[in-house]
């Protein structure tokens, strides 16, 4: 979601293509509407923003070819205020002597706004992102320089953010950062600042890491960090970022989603090699291990990896972990917990703001914060004790795909070390995935275009195969728009048995050994007429009960969710495609969710 982008050079250039190029590689976030604003030497703003997709609008409004010293580029996903021109960042003071952008959400936004029109501001639009600017430049009009406008500021915005702005006086760029991801990079006569570190690396290696309560004030030879709270200066190393950086490009592939999914073999392989010499899985394990009480919390896709976490935990290590929702865990767990208790925040991204809140609250109560993601600088891995990363590269796709298989497989591995078992019987995972993909693309194609026509149906697990029936059934709903339930298949004859007619589909996920209790439940659907589809090991028995099979190569039992969970991918990304959607970016949704 939102994402901002400030850059300050030491001499007038076309600032406007770097800002663009920039907010293309931060789109994959999710956004609704575009914005670019450069200052020149001559101290003039130029702000073009508007509603849409980053290349229509920056072909419409020229963006590239906007001229200056700094500038700002934001893209907006939309919380306070409908996606408009008026709405989209960045955003100007009364006057037109400031602009800035932000990213994140301000709480009280609202009453700030009525304050700010009270007092006489010429407030355009109903975006919080305005409130930012109108608050720094309340305190500058009542005598504050600069730095301490911007530290006043910070009291009165209430929320998770980051800001950045600038005026027409000083070539001089400030941001802040309050609970959302924000990165500084020094280069060659200019320095920057971004939501995410990815996003800077093609421009520089040179990052200076921030962390909440902190402005950074950016001149074009160099950053100066200062605590929001004294505004006294942070010594802050800079840090020569020596990480890959996988190229935001399709490689061939028609989707990045394509992409990602191919891509499960190698990452699964790449997070085995870095688990096997990394102390943190100790670290992690040994604390897992010692806690009294085990949560695993997560949203959405990561809340269907600590579901199957759990399982693991159980049926691999013998002992009880309890997967929540954020929002769950804050009002279900967090007044019986105490010290000894430890909390496994898992999130592709590490900074959604459900999971940083759930976070927040476990840490008032001093318990042991771990942390499972795959953004390295993220929120999340900076405030957890310890600290597992998911090693999948860049994922663009919005539906998580690479990531989540990485996060399965993890706390597969999790699960074995903590039981005292070969994690070894793990390397044969990369290569089962490849199989995997090559075996069920084809059937998966066929599948999808039978389904493509239907707008409601489920996806059925039970036990270990319950997680993935949750998974694909979020996969579908994400990227076809169709919905799709997904559930433990012992509970569908509860309820929504009543909705199967002729021709109703609905998909059993099917370990091997469940066939014949499974068998069951796909007769209590076929017997009213519904279209069953299997997700399964062969098995030439079960196989005659349903409509349609999609065969898993043979493996362990308990790699069956992973192999599992590569049809149910390929499925709703080619019903996405039949259904003539972008499977990369669906509507209103956003890849990292910082607001509540
Ligand atoms: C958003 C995305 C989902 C994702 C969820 C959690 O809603 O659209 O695909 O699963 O956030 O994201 P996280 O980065 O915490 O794993």
């Amino acid at each position: 979601m939102c994402g901002i982008f400030g850059i300050v050079a030491d001499r007038e250039s076309d600032i406007g293509d770097i800002l663009v190029e920039a907010g293309k590689r931060l789109a994959y976030r999710g956004y609704d509407s575009v914005g670019s604003a450069v200052v020149g030497a001559d101290g003039a703003i130029d702000l073009r923003k508007d509603v849409g997709k980053i290349d229509a609008v920056s072909e419409a409004l020229g963006m590239r070819r906007m001229r200056g010293l700094r500038g700002i580029a934001q893209l907006r996903w939309a919380t306070f205020g409908a996606p408009s021109r008026a709405n989209a960042q960045p955003h100007l003071d009364c006057d037109g002597d400031l602009v800035g952008a932000h990213n994140g959400n301000v709480v009280n936004h609202v009453m700030l706004r009525r304050r700010f029109v009270e007092a006489g501001h010429t407030v355009r639009g109903d975006n919080d992102g305005e409130s930012c600017v109108h608050a720094v430049e309340a305190h500058l009009d009542a005598g504050a320089d600069m730095v301490e406008a911007i530290r006043r500021a910070y009291a009165d915005l209430d929320g998770d953010y980051a800001f950045v702005i600038t005026g027409r006086g000083e070539n001089v760029l400030y941001a802040i950062k309050k609970g959302s991801g924000l990165v500084a990079g020094i280069g060659d006569g200019f320095t920057c600042v971004s939501s995410d570190l990815p996003s800077l690396l093609p421009l520089t290696r040179d990052i200076v890491r921030l962390q909440d309560g902190e402005i950074v004030v950016l001149r074009p030879d160099g950053v100066e960090v200062r605590r929001v709270d004294t505004g006294a200066v942070v010594a802050r190393e800079v840090e020569a970022y020596a990480g890959a950086m996988d190229a935001a490009e399709k490689g061939g592939y028609a989707h990045f989603m394509l992409k990602e999914i191919h891509e499960q073999p190698k990452v699964a392989a790449e997070l085995l090699h870095l688990l096997r010499d990394s102390a943190d899985v100790h670290r992690v394990v040994d604390i897992m291990r010692s806690a009294d009480r085990l949560y695993f919390v997560g949203c959405g896709t990561s809340y269907h990896a600590c579901l199957l976490g759990a399982y693991y935990w159980n049926q691999i290590a013998g002992r009880l972990a309890i997967p929540m929702l954020p929002g769950q865990f804050i009002e279900q767990a967090s007044a019986s917990l105490d010290p000894r208790a430890a909390v496994l925040f898992v999130s592709q991204s590490g900074e959604t703001k459900d999971v940083l809140s759930a976070l927040n609250v476990a840490r008032d109560k001093a318990v042991r914060l771990l942390g499972m993601c795959n953004v390295i600088g993220s929120t999340l891995m900076h405030v957890t004790e310890a600290y597992l990363p998911l090693a999948c590269g860049y994922e663009i796709s919005v539906p998580a795909t690479k990531t989540f298989m990485n996060q399965a497989l993890l706390f597969h591995y999790l699960a074995r070390a903590v039981a005292g078992k070969d994690v070894a019987a793990l390397d044969a995972v990369p290569d089962l995935l490849e199989r995997a993909i090559a075996e069920t693309e084809a059937p998966a194609e066929a599948v999808a275009r039978r389904l493509a026509g239907w707008d409601s149906l489920y996806y059925l697990g039970y036990g270990l195969t319950e997680a993935i029936a949750l998974e694909g059934a979020l996969k579908l709903k994400e990227i076809t728009y169709a919905h799709c339930e997904g559930m433990f298949s012992s509970e569908f004859k509860h309820g929504p048995l009543s909705a199967v007619f002729d021709g109703f589909p609905v998909v059993f996920f099917t370990a091997p050994g469940d066939e014949a209790m499974m068998t069951n439940h796909v007769h209590e659907v076929t017997c009213r007429g519904g279209h069953a589809i299997a997700v399964a090991e062969d098995h030439a028995e079960f196989r005659q009960n349903v409509g349609a099979y999609l065969a898993v190569p043979r493996s362990d039992r308990m790699l069956f969710p992973l192999l599992a969970t590569v049809p149910a991918q390929l499925v709703a990304y080619h019903m996405s495609l039949a259904r003539g959607l972008d499977p990369d970016f669906p509507r209103n949704l956003s890849k990292t969710l910082t607001v509540d």
